[in-house]
């Protein structure tokens, strides 16, 4: 998708489609929905429609008209954003990608997005970024291996995408080239969770990181399992010796010239390219969905390739602990004991909880990488899902500090995550009768069992956890977004990044 800047007025755009949006003024409960556009044609075209009734302005619906009087434009797509109030970036974002979904189901190639003007919330500048990264996320679509999907691609696809605003031009292509950087290196993570597991070996993931890294300019080095012994990462070699598939610790570096000499981020991703369970199989029912249990690791991955382009000057360090979950012969049993690569033992309840391990090594590698503060992604719990549901990510933090930090980049990239305490009462479940600590606990509390145990091997750096197991496939779909993999994360953690820079 093409995207360019245009500060002529809404009217006089000669279009296949001008996009705009219609907010709710009311504060009671009958609507007062008004145009969004500083464009007295734009609004005088809209006016009969809107003195109907038809149109309240409530999130997501459209109207669309054609051959809309006094406009240049063969169509005019109203969009309700909600209620002015509570409008900001993060809905206008979503916006963007419901436009994106309905017209390319319309067989529209081509549309103009008027950014807006009225209550001037969202700057130019954030609204243009919002804009770009909401079409590009919105016009992803899973249907990878349908057999008559370049056919689709040729009838709806949308080509290109004009943000009609004004201001600085040179801060305003900055802002959609930031944009731009971000959703496709969100896109980049949503393409490698949707591919299936067969196709997305621990080793393919590699070579994916390796081919991003080398496009982007990142230092990236894949080791195999002699490197996985050798640095004793037995938390990490007991999960991935039961799978014939090899593992895979891929280290990509961010290296720029005057970053801080005093930070280095590290940033962990689980990446289990498939989750039987293990010997602690899992039920066949819905197991097909644990393709997606190397949704961390892709996060940290795309996360790079935008942090990468976009050029912070932070020192950064992604680690990705990628391997099958198997059952087999070879596979580790309930009740073995492994020495992780900090020298602590783990008794191995449940071989289904296998992501604990992993990145208690991956964590460990990067503490002795010289990270100063940590970040992990991992789609590590079901009890997450019974906490927050499908919708909030659950976030963890060693330091409030540090937490403080995260969420105003969470805030800023308009994710939703909450936090989940790390109270060292909840320690106790962590003990074993062999070893220095279990790998499963109760069945209560599990995301924070599991937030805890990692916690003994992040020790005393400050760090950030990310459980995403509810929120990094997409159920439905939704207005703005397919459903499939949602690239949940990646925005946060390139903000979070970029607050760092020197
Ligand atoms: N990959 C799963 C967690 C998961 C669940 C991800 C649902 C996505 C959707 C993880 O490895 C797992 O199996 N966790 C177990 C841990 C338990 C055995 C202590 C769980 O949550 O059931
Ligand atoms: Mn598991
Ligand atoms: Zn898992």
């Amino acid at each position: 998708m093409k995207t360019n800047i245009s500060s002529s007025a809404p009217s006089q755009l000669e279009t296949d489609c001008l996009v705009v949006v219609v907010l709710d003024h009311s504060e009671k409960d009958k609507p007062a929905p008004a145009v969004e556009c500083d464009d007295k044609a734009v609004r005088e075209a809209a006016k009969d429609v809107i003195a109907s009734g038809e149109v309240t302005g409530k999130p997501f619906e459209t109207t669309l008209l054609h051959h809309p009087t006094g406009l240049k434009a063969r169509r005019l797509l109203l969009v309700g954003g909600g209620k002015a109030k509570n409008f900001s970036a993060a809905e206008l974002r979503k916006l963007a990608g419901a436009a994106v979904r309905t017209l390319k189901a319309k067989s529209v190639h081509s549309f103009a997005f008027a950014s807006g003007g009225g209550n001037g919330v969202p700057s130019p500048f954030d609204a243009v970024r919002s804009i770009v990264e909401g079409a590009i996320i919105g016009d992803f679509d899973p249907g990878y291996y349908k057999s008559d999907r370049k056919e689709k691609d040729k009838e709806q696809k949308i080509d290109a995408l004009t943000i009609v605003t004004s201001g600085d031009a040179k801060s305003l292509e900055a802002a959609m080239q930031a944009g731009r950087i971000v959703a496709e290196s969100q896109n980049f993570t949503r393409d490698l969770v949707n591919e299936p597991s067969n196709l997305m070996t621990p080793n393919i993931l590699a070579e994916r990181a390796k081919k991003m890294a080398a496009e982007v300019g990142l230092k990236c080095e894949a080791y195999g399992a002699d490197k996985i012994k050798q640095l004793k990462m037995g938390a990490f070699w007991g999960v991935a010796q039961g799978s014939d598939e090899p593992p895979a610790l891929i280290v990509l570096r961010y290296e720029p010239t005057g970053a801080a000499k005093d930070v280095h981020l590290g940033l962990v991703g689980k990446g289990v390219t498939f989750d039987t369970g293990g010997i602690s199989i899992k039920p066949a029912d819905g197991m097909e969905k644990m393709k997606y249990d190397m949704a961390g690791a892709a996060t940290m991955i795309g996360a790079m390739r935008a942090i990468a382009l976009l050029k912070p000057k932070v020192k950064v360090t992604a680690i990705v602990c990628a391997t099958e979950n198997m059952p087999s012969g070879k596979a580790q049993k309930p009740g073995d004991v492994q020495i992780a690569m900090s020298g602590k033992s783990i008794e191995i309840i449940n071989t289904d909880a296998e992501g604990r391990l992993i990145l208690a090594d991956g964590l460990c590698y990067a503490r002795q990488l010289g990270c100063t503060h940590l970040v992990d992604a991992a789609t590590l719990t079901g009890a997450v899902v019974v906490a927050l549901g499908y919708v909030n990510a659950g976030i963890f933090a060693s330091t409030d500090e540090l937490y403080e930090r995260f969420a105003k980049a969470n805030q800023q990239a308009g994710e939703k995550m909450w936090r989940l305490p790390l109270d060292d009462e909840y320690k106790e479940n962590l003990k074993s009768n062999i070893a220095d600590m279990v790998n499963s606990g109760s069945r209560w509390g599990g995301a924070i069992f599991a937030a805890m145990f990692l916690k003994e091997f992040a020790e005393d750096t400050p760090w950030i956890h990310l459980d995403i197991a509810g929120t990094a496939w997409m159920e439905d779909s939704k207005p703005w977004i397919a459903k499939g993999p949602s690239g949940i994360a990646l925005r946060s953690l390139v903000e979070f990044v970029k607050g760092w820079s020197a």
